[in-house]
């Protein structure tokens, strides 16, 4: 670890989507600054382990699964959560799933799952946390969107969509509680090498793409994603509310 930021040792933090990928990253990091992390997933295998991983070295990460698409769920893990660990200072609406689609052979149901799994939570995560942050005039949240929609991908308009809605969902809430010394932030990962993001999407072809079009000539990890989302979730941020920033090696 290089950076200690010692105003977030002892915070209650929530990770959604945290037992793969930049979420796992994300509680490592968290865990590592001494805050006490809990984290949300629906993988149990993956999610038991990485809270073992941590306890085991002494750091504080509780996971409990959940399915973030089932809202009354999320709302029971949320107070469940609090009734172990205390009130929520910081939450981290990571969890999203990035499957392709085609448009012509979208239903309506499908569309409101994609939208269920990459936007909806955060709202009702963020709705579920808020009174905590208001009566303790202070917090921060942390949505996560996509450069996907910034760089025009296509085969995924509902997932482009959804991640496009993060920005409008970020500067509303950020309006709503800034009075309440509340800090409503979007993080915008651009490609980052993921175990799913490897296993599914990375091909010859896409790695060309990749040092072609980002300024940085190497591939991203989550750790670089996860290392800048500690230091918005900090003091250090503190003048920081209502934007989006793209972490991407210079994508878009
Ligand atoms: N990796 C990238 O290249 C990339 C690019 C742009 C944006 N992002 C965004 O960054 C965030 C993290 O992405 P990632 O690449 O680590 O994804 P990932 O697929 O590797 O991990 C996502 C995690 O969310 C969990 N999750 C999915 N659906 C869930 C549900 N219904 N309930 C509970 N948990 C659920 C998964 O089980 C998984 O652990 C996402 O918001 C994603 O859209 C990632």
């Amino acid at each position: 670890m290089a950076a200690v930021y010692s105003d977030l040792a002892g915070k209650v933090v929530l990770v959604t989507g945290g037992a793969a990928g930049i979420g796992a990253a994300i509680v490592r990091h968290f865990a590592q600054q001494k805050s006490n992390v809990m984290f949300f997933d629906i993988k149990a295998d993956e999610g038991q382990r990485l809270a073992r991983e941590l306890s085991d070295q002494g750091l504080a990460a509780h996971f409990q699964r959940v399915d973030l698409t089932d809202i009354a769920a999320l709302r029971a893990g949320v107070v469940e959560a609090r009734k172990a660990h205390g009130a929520i200072n910081i939450l981290i609406n990571n969890a999203a799933h990035d499957e392709r689609h085609n448009t012509e052979e979208m239903t309506p149901e499908y569309w409101d799952d994609r939208v269920a799994v990459n936007l909806k939570h955060q709202f009702f995560a963020s709705q579920a946390v808020l009174p905590d942050m208001k009566a303790a005039r202070a917090g921060a949240i942390i949505n996560f969107g996509s450069v996907s929609w910034i760089a025009g991908q296509g085969g995924m308009a509902a997932y482009t969509a959804s991640k496009s809605g993060v920005i409008g969902l970020t500067r509303s809430l950020a309006r709503d509680y800034g009075p309440y010394n509340i800090r409503v932030n979007a993080i915008a990962p651009g490609w980052i090498m993921t175990e799913r993001q490897l296993e599914k999407w990375m091909t010859p072809a896409g790695e060309i793409e990749l040092q072609q079009r980002q300024c940085l000539k190497r591939r991203l990890v989550p750790d670089e994603v996860a290392k800048f989302t500690v230091f918005l979730a900090s003091d250090e941020a503190s003048a920081c509310t209502a934007q989006h920033y793209i972490v991407d090696g210079g994508w878009v």
